[in-house]
This record gives C-alpha cells, sequence and structure tokens, in this order.
C-alpha cells in the first residue's frame, strides 16, 4: 500500500472521532500517508454516525459525491465504517454499490485486513455483532493512533451502554458496555504524557457505571469483593494524580448514576477541570419516564446544586431533546422551566429523531408534528442561549487558564485556546504562540459561543516535538 494516500471523515460523536484517529493511525502503520485533501486520496474513510436522522443524510449525500470520485482514479477504495454501517450494514452497499468496505464499530482493528481483502476479492461487509472478548483490540484506544492534536487525547475507558434510554440506537450499535482495566487506562495516559499530551479526556457511554462489569466478573472469579462499587472516582483519581498531567476531563456521565464521591474527586483534584457535561434530555418527569432515564427532574437538580457547591466554578452543558413523543406543551414547559433553573453554560439542544430499532420509534401514534418540534426547539433555544450568555458574560474581567488551539480560523493574527471550564476563547498575544501553550489570558468580551480576551502571560510551553503514533503492546 506504499504511496497511497488516505483521508477520514468523521460524523457524529466523540467516541467516533476517537475511532477514527485508530483507523487513520492502523493505516499509516501500513505505510499510508495521511492526506487533508479528499481530491488527492486513495482511500476515503467515512466514518458514519446514526444518532440523528440527519446523519443517514449526510452520508449517503456523500456517498454520491464519491462515486465520480472513484470513477477517476484506477485503485481508488471506499469504506464506510461506525455506527450507522452497524446498523445499516447490507443498505449501505444497496444504496450505494461502489462501495468497497463495509465495517462494523467492532472492526476498526480489520480495516486494512478488509482493504486488502475488497481489493483482491472484491466488495467486503464485515460487522461483528459485538466486541470480542480477549480480543487485544477491543478497546480503540489499544491501537495505533494519528492523533489530530498533539497536547490532548481522548481515552476509552469502556465500550458499550447498557441502558435503555427509549430513543437511543447507542446500545443496539455499540453493544453491551465492557470496562477497560484501570491499570492499563493508567499506564496509556502515562505513556502519553511521556509523548508531550497534557490533557485527557476519559470516554465512556456512561462513565458512572465504569467498573460495574469487572466487579462482577471478579465476583464470579471468586472475589470476596461482594459490594458492586462503582470505581469511577477512583480511575478519575488515578488519572489525575499522574505527574505531568495538567487537565482532565470525562464525558458522559449519566444523571441516574453520578454519585458523590465523583463530584468530591472532581473538586478535590487541581488537575480535573471544572467542566460537567450533565445530560438532562428532557425536564418533565413523564417524558423522563418515556424516555426511561431513571430520575426525575428534581434528582437532576439536586445532584447539579450538590455539584456546584462541591466544585467551585462549575460550568455546566447537557444534551437536551425536544419532541419526544408523547410530549405535550405542558411537559415541554417544565423542559423550559428546569432548563432556566438549571442555568446551563452550553447546551446541545436536538429534535427528537426515530431510530429504527428504538423504543421510542414505535410510539408513532404520539409523534410530535414536526412544525411543533420545530417551534420548541427555536423557544429552548431562547432560554438556552439567555443563560448561556449571562454565564459567559460573567466570566469578563478574570484571568483564565487558556491552551492553545492553534490561530483563529476568521482572524489569523489571532489565536484560539480553551479554558478550563472548555469554552472557546479568542485572543490576542503579542508573540507567537505554539499549540498546546498554556497561558492566562484576561477576559474581556463575551457571546453566546465564545469568550474573548488578551493574553497577559505564558505559564507553560508544550514539550511535544512530534506527533506520536502510539503503538499498542500487541
Ligand atoms: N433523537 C434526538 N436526539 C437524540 N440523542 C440521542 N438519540 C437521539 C434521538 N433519537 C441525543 C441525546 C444524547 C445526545 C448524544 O444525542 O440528547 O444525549
Ligand atoms: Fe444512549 Fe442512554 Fe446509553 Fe447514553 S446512556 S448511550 S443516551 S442508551
Amino acid at each position: 500500500m506504499l504511496d497511497r494516500k488516505f483521508h477520514v471523515r468523521t460524523f457524529g460523536c466523540q467516541m467516533n472521532a476517537h475511532d477514527s484517529e485508530r483507523i487513520a493511525g492502523l493505516l499509516e502503520t501500513d505505510g499510508m500517508q495521511h492526506t487533508d485533501v479528499e481530491a488527492e486520496a486513495d482511500v476515503v474513510v467515512l466514518n458514519t454516525c446514526c444518532i440523528r436522522e440527519n446523519a443517514d443524510d449526510k452520508l449517503y449525500g456523500s456517498l454520491g459525491w464519491l462515486k465520480p470520485w472513484k470513477e477517476a482514479r484506477e485503485g481508488r477504495q471506499i469504506v464506510v465504517a461506525g455506527c450507522l454501517a452497524q446498523k445499516d450494514r447490507e443498505i449501505v452497499r444497496q444504496k450505494a454499490p461502489h462501495v468497497d468496505v463495509v465495517m462494523g464499530t467492532h472492526n476498526v482493528h480489520r480495516t486494512t485486513e478488509l482493504l486488502r481483502t475488497a481489493r483482491d476479492r472484491g466488495a467486503v461487509t464485515e460487522i461483528f455483532d459485538e466486541a470480542v472478548l480477549d480480543d487485544h483490540a477491543l478497546f480503540p484506544s489499544a491501537l495505533p493512533a494519528r492523533r489530530e492534536t498533539s497536547y490532548n487525547a481522548w481515552v476509552t475507558i469502556q465500550i458499550g451502554c447498557d441502558n435503555t434510554c427509549a430513543y437511543c440506537i447507542v446500545p443496539s450499535v455499540r453493544g453491551k458496555e465492557i470496562s477497560r482495566s484501570a491499570d492499563e487506562i493508567v499506564d496509556e495516559v502515562r505513556m502519553l504524557v511521556l509523548s508531550g499530551v497534557t490533557e485527557v479526556t476519559l470516554l465512556g457511554q456512561n462513565v458512572n457505571s465504569y467498573g460495574r462489569d469487572l466487579a462482577l466478573a471478579a465476583r464470579k472469579a471468586g472475589s470476596t469483593e461482594t459490594k458492586l462499587r462503582p470505581q469511577f472516582a477512583s480511575l478519575l483519581s488515578r488519572v489525575a494524580d499522574i505527574e505531568g498531567i495538567r487537565r482532565v476531563r470525562y464525558t458522559s456521565p449519566h444523571p441516574k448514576d453520578m454519585t458523590l464521591d465523583v463530584l468530591q474527586t472532581m473538586g478535590a483534584k487541581s488537575t480535573i477541570c471544572e467542566h460537567l457535561h450533565y445530560p438532562l434530555q428532557s425536564g418533565s418527569d413523564r417524558v423522563l419516564s418515556l424516555m426511561h432515564r431513571g430520575y426525575t427532574a428534581q434528582k437532576y437538580l439536586d445532584r447539579l446544586a450538590e455539584a456546584r457547591s462541591t466544585i467551585d466554578d462549575l460550568a455546566v452543558s447537557t444534551d437536551i431533546i425536544v419532541g419526544f413523543p408523547g410530549e405535550s406543551e405542558d411537559d415541554f414547559q417544565q423542559s423550559m422551566e428546569i432548563a432556566a433553573e438549571a442555568e446551563f453554560d452550553s447546551a446541545y439542544l436536538f429534535i427528537f429523531s426515530p431510530r429504527e430499532g428504538t423504543t421510542a420509534a414505535e410510539m408513532t401514534d404520539h409523534f410530535v408534528e414536526p412544525s411543533v418540534a420545530g417551534e420548541r426547539f427555536d423557544r429552548m433555544k431562547v432560554v438556552l442561549d439567555r443563560s448561556a450568555v449571562r454565564k459567559h458574560r460573567a466570566r469578563i474581567g478574570l484571568l483564565e487558564e487558556v491552551v492553545v488551539e492553534g490561530r483563529n480560523k476568521r482572524d489569523p493574527d489571532m489565536f484560539t485556546g480553551r479554558t478550563r471550564q472548555n469554552k472557546l476563547v479568542h485572543f490576542t498575544a503579542e508573540d507567537q504562540l505554539r499549540v498546546g501553550t498554556f497561558g492566562m489570558v484576561e477576559i474581556t468580551d463575551a457571546a453566546r459561543f465564545h469568550l474573548s480576551g488578551v493574553l497577559r502571560e505564558v505559564t507553560h510551553l508544550p514539550t511535544h516535538r512530534v506527533r506520536l503514533p502510539v503503538q499498542a503492546a500487541i
């Protein structure tokens, strides 16, 4: 495969972005070169998402465009990977027969093999229904990576999800929850730190239940540990204590499983960032119950209050769905009230989208009219924007620690960075700054999605020299 170039396009969540890094790492290890320009590539990988409907449209739109791309040069190959491939299987090929490889979420480690098979024997579909246990490639983090940035990294701590949120396709495309051993996670973070990484984000669909399966397995194996205590707080604490780590983040917790010890660990460890992504989904108890979320709006608010009193200067973001089947105007009003009371710093707002195979998709008799859902979206957005602006304006005049992400895309004389609270800051600086530099920025202005400011002091220079493909211990 020498001299061949590849391009990976990612749709969807961080878990997918992380899988993309692994796919790219595998292709590089196999001798191919990465390119940002699709037109230059020999292999294009579309790493898909199926969580909401527009993801399908985006995929099939891209595949239409890639047909002439493929025909223009001999030997070009198209790979469709990720959640939509896992869900749609042969439908992908029926809709786009020019696709060479369709592979599922548990097949990432087989990317290069499948490309070869497709070249020698024609189009191939390979979708494992679940992760192959005892396989070194079970966790995407255990494969070589081609990371987009050198100072921060995602680390998978858990794959799959054991919950049954009525709207969510994830459990059926990502399988059951499997946790990675804490020692392995800590070792990986240590390796990353040695390569110059200063910030890690621990990834899982429901991080609060991290380790439950490990404890269960230990008990079956005869361990005297009888209580199935959640282990996330102790993992978080171990990662936070690793020498050289400056920022630790994680996503996503589940309000029904959030425990006080996690909040206390966040409050106690200076390396853990003051940011909590805390998905509300709805503020109506009736809808929350239809969603199978396992908490009430009051319980959500109580835990949130506890989080804010345990962690100084905490920023909170959330996910909210409007137009869930059966959501009445009254339910929606309750969502607006809870959202207003919660005072989020930022929010991802979604209109319910029926995903085949989920319980909510079968509630067709109760579907909310698209025009009503659209109008609720706009009304909710006003509430969310209002609190975001308020929270952001409250930062004006403060000195915030910022990590440089690069030059500002709109104004190359400015830089862009991120605060500990995960807010984007556009700022001016007298000197050149390398990506990964830490500095103190005085906040001078604020908007809905970002802060603005002036760099006052550089506090830490990046140590990474080269981009690192993390080689797995295979
Ligand atoms: N429709 C709309 N939003 C959804 N989400 C997940 N599934 C759906 C769906 N079917 C949202 C949830 C989740 C986020 C990642 O995506 O808010 O937290
Ligand atoms: Fe989906 Fe619920 Fe699992 Fe999150 S916790 S991945 S929303 S089923």
